[in-house]
């Protein structure tokens, strides 16, 4: 069911190619005092998507890098093409082009014009913190499914992926990347501050939140859920066609197709408790120290159960 990724695959390809032109300092910029990578992002277009106007039944999916977004936009894109099979008596085409380049954030200034002529549900994901988003996705009440993964394993995978991807500012060693991530230096801002801004909306109706860790142990029930809360009905069969179709080893195995050479470093170990091989015991204790001023006891941070994921 999956379209054709060209528009996906060549963005990335020229953002590798113009970073590899250019010095690591020059490789992030500044907007709203968080960082973001200048071969991604812009201005310009953070203006322009001021302009984006929301649907009730636009299917947004919010992660912070590195928390399995490609993963969940996957099962994303499948349930979506299931219901418009059903209620639009719609054969997704193979040969269809992907619309827009599936981030929000990222495209140029016309993006968000050519997406009011997008037939509904559309598809959308996005790294930014809630108040960075246009208003009218609140305002007109789309739904956002949240996806958070223990901030051990984000802060792993996230290593490995800088000192992988030439946009983003590599690291000669895990203390150093360890020291940037925890004084926010990320592109895209601060976990731990992603984690308590968003825990603001986890209570509201149109926010789903999902764990990576829970959608790990159970595929099945994970995309049950998610395909309910948008309100799309799977046939038993569906439903595991769905959850086969993700699972990081078809994902991997499909990855030339959906992401190009870009898969080889995105799907790298898809599993939970990597970060036990990079740690140090005071680096766990910071990180500990850290979680628990920022999202202690709230929904989110209950959520993410750090007593089980995050402890040595
Ligand atoms: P690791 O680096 O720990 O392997 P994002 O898509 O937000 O950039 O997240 C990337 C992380 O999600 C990577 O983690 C990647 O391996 C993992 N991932 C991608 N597809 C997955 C899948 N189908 N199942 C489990 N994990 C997956």
């Amino acid at each position: 069911m999956e379209k054709s990724r060209k528009k996906f695959t060549d963005l990335i390809d020229k953002a590798i190619a113009t970073a590899n032109t250019m010095d690591r300092d020059e490789l992030l910029f500044s907007y709203k005092g968080i960082l973001y990578p200048v071969t991604f992002c812009s201005t310009e277009v953070f203006r322009a998507m001021e302009s984006f106007e929301a649907r009730s039944d636009d299917v947004i999916l919010a992660g912070y890098p590195k928390s399995g977004t490609n993963w969940v936009g996957q099962i994303l894109n499948d349930l979506i093409a299931i219901f418009q099979m059903k209620t639009q008596n719609k054969e997704s085409n193979v040969n269809d082009e992907l619309e827009e380049f599936p981030y929000l954030e990222i495209g140029d200034i016309d993006k968000y014009k050519r997406m009011e002529n997008l037939p509904s549900p559309r598809f959308m994901c996005t790294h930014l913190l809630p108040e960075n988003l246009p208003r009218s996705i609140f305002k007109n009440k789309a739904k956002i499914l949240l996806l958070v993964r223990n901030p051990k394993d984000v802060a792993t995978s996230f290593y490995h992926f800088c000192n992988a991807m030439s946009p983003l500012p590599s690291y000669e060693t895990w203390d150093d990347f360890f020291i940037a991530f925890m004084t926010k230096k990320m592109p895209w801002g601060s976990y731990f501050e992603y984690l308590s801004e968003w825990n603001k909306y986890a209570a509201d109706e149109n926010v789903m939140t999902i764990t990576y860790e829970e959608l790990k142990e159970n595929p099945v029930l994970g995309v049950e859920n998610i395909a309910a809360f948008f309100g799309i009905s799977l046939t038993d069969e569906e439903l595991q066609s769905v959850a086969e179709r993700s699972s990081f080893k078809s994902m991997k195995k499909n990855s030339q197709k959906t992401h190009g050479a870009f898969g080889n470093v995105l799907f790298r170990k898809g599993g939970v408790n990597d970060w036990k091989n990079l740690f140090s015991e005071d680096q766990n204790e910071k990180m500990d120290k850290t979680f628990e001023e920022h999202v202690g006891g709230t929904k989110l941070g209950t959520k993410l159960k750090y007593e089980v994921y995050c402890k040595a």
